[in-house]
């Protein structure tokens, strides 16, 4: 697997609504653009070839907690560790950032994601939302 991990600038979201998911949420896109530019949110693109395969989002909490949020691998791409990659890259992104904690969300039936995160080592701190668990890795 070769490739690398981009930061993406606000104006280059419009062309990432399929790959985040974002679709034709415009309201949604407005607030990662806003949050991007005030420097509350990061987010990130894996690509290969330049050609965008995968992402993530990551914001800073407060109380040393980095918020890993928007991971997602091209269907036709998944299964090859870029997922595995990217939240390597988060964990090390999230260091780097004098955090000590990285967290997340996930819907409880995303067992696929599930796995993925377990086997980084995060643990179910609480139930979160309906059929949402939160995540927390210590870094
Ligand atoms: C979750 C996701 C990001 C994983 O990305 P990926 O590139 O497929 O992940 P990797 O190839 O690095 O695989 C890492 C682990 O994921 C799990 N996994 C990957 N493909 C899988 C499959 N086809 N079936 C079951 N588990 C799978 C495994 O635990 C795997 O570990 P392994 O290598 O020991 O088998 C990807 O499936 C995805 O984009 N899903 C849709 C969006 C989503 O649900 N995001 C998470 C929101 S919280």
């Amino acid at each position: 697997m070769s490739g690398r991990i981009r930061e993406i600038a606000p104006e280059e979201l419009p062309q990432l609504d399929a790959l985040y998911g974002v679709g034709h949420d415009t309201a949604l896109r407005a607030r990662l653009e806003r949050e991007m530019r005030s420097g509350k949110r990061k987010m990130y693109v894996w690509q290969e070839n330049n050609e965008p395969l995968g992402g993530m989002s990551l914001q800073k909490m407060g109380k040393g907690e980095m918020r890993l949020s928007f991971l997602v691998v091209r269907e036709d791409k998944q299964g090859r560790g870029i997922g595995g990659t990217l939240v390597d890259e988060a964990c090390r992104l999230s260091r780097a950032a004098g955090c000590t904690a990285l967290t997340l969300e996930v819907r409880l039936g995303n067992l696929r994601a599930m796995r993925l995160y377990l086997k980084k080592g995060f643990r179910e701190e609480k139930k979160g939302l309906l059929d949402r668990a939160q995540m927390r890795l210590l870094l």
